[in-house]
């Protein structure tokens, strides 16, 4: 119990860092997140979404209420990006989140994760945060984690306008928790697992080689996500193959093969 609360204040020493969130640009709060569903492969029930700048997966509620979610992630390396698009060291995040698909801003919606930020030395920034929309998007965390580390991310629902987050590092044995209010009623007719381009000046980021980002232990409200619609991202070129599975989120980053081949015949030369 000692350790726990240990965690958890050393958790709060960490919040407390007021340097990591001078350095950042406002994030554009994107509650009623900008999934433009370019075109969908309607061959089996559950076509795959095609999004500017989502991928993962999308479960619509086969229960009543989805009133609780939870995934577990590696943190990834990210690898400089290709000549290609529009990118930005702030390039996105990794998160979890209940009614961000189905209800626009109609209604409230919740998630929790990390945005993800690379340093000229290779280095990235792993900073938790979490969003109540329509409140404003929140860091909840310093710059604690790195490439390599598992987060355990989750929320639940306590009522129709409000309900806990946390995010857990149990390597590191901390636990961050924020309990959140709505105004307007939540809307739990949907779950995600989501890795999300940022959107600056106007411009969705291109993402940066990060490897394949596989949500582990994934359900919400005891349904997996092999019940959900993968979403995949698309710009110019698909830049995401996601599966799903009984309870994995599999994002694997799709490598340029035009690059790829320019540089392999560059090299010959
Ligand atoms: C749709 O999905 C099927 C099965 O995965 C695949 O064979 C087909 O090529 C896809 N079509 C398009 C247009 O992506
Ligand atoms: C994720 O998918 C990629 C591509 O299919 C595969 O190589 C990798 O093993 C998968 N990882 C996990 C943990 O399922």
């Amino acid at each position: 119990m000692l350790r726990i609360l240990a965690a958890v204040l050393a958790a709060a020493a960490v919040l407390a860092r007021p340097a990591d969130q001078a350095r950042l640009r406002a994030p554009i709060a994107t509650g009623t997140p900008d999934t433009h569903v370019a075109h969908s492969n309607t061959s089996n029930d559950r076509p795959t979404r095609y999004s500017a700048n989502w991928a993962g997966a999308v479960l619509h509620s086969p229960v009543d209420e989805l009133r609780e979610i939870t995934g577990t992630f590696t943190v990834p390396a990210v690898r400089w990006p290709q000549d290609e698009g529009h990118w930005s060291s702030q390039w996105g995040k990794i998160w979890i989140g209940i009614g961000s698909d189905l209800c626009g801003d109609k209604g409230a919606n919740i998630r929790v994760g990390v945005e993800i930020i690379m340093q000229s030395s290779g280095e990235i920034d792993v900073l938790p945060f979490y969003q109540a929309y329509p409140n404003p998007f929140t860091f909840i965390g310093g710059n604690y984690f790195s490439s390599g580390d598992d987060l355990v991310l989750s929320i639940s629902l306590d009522s129709k306008t409000s309900g806990r987050v946390t995010v857990k590092a149990p390597a590191y044995r901390i636990e961050i928790r924020e309990s959140f209010a709505t105004g307007p009623w939540l809307c739990p007719h949907d779950a995600e697992w989501v890795v999300e381009a940022n959107i600056e000046d106007g411009e969705i980021v291109t993402p940066p080689d990060f490897g394949a980002i596989v949500f582990k232990d994934a359900h919400a409200a005891g349904v997996g996500p092999d019940a959900a619609h993968a979403i995949d991202m698309f710009q110019q070129r698909q830049l995401t193959e996601v599966s799903v599975g009984p309870s994995t989120v599999n994002v694997t980053y799709l490598p340029d093969f035009f690059t790829e081949r320019g540089r392999t015949g560059a090299r010959a030369q």
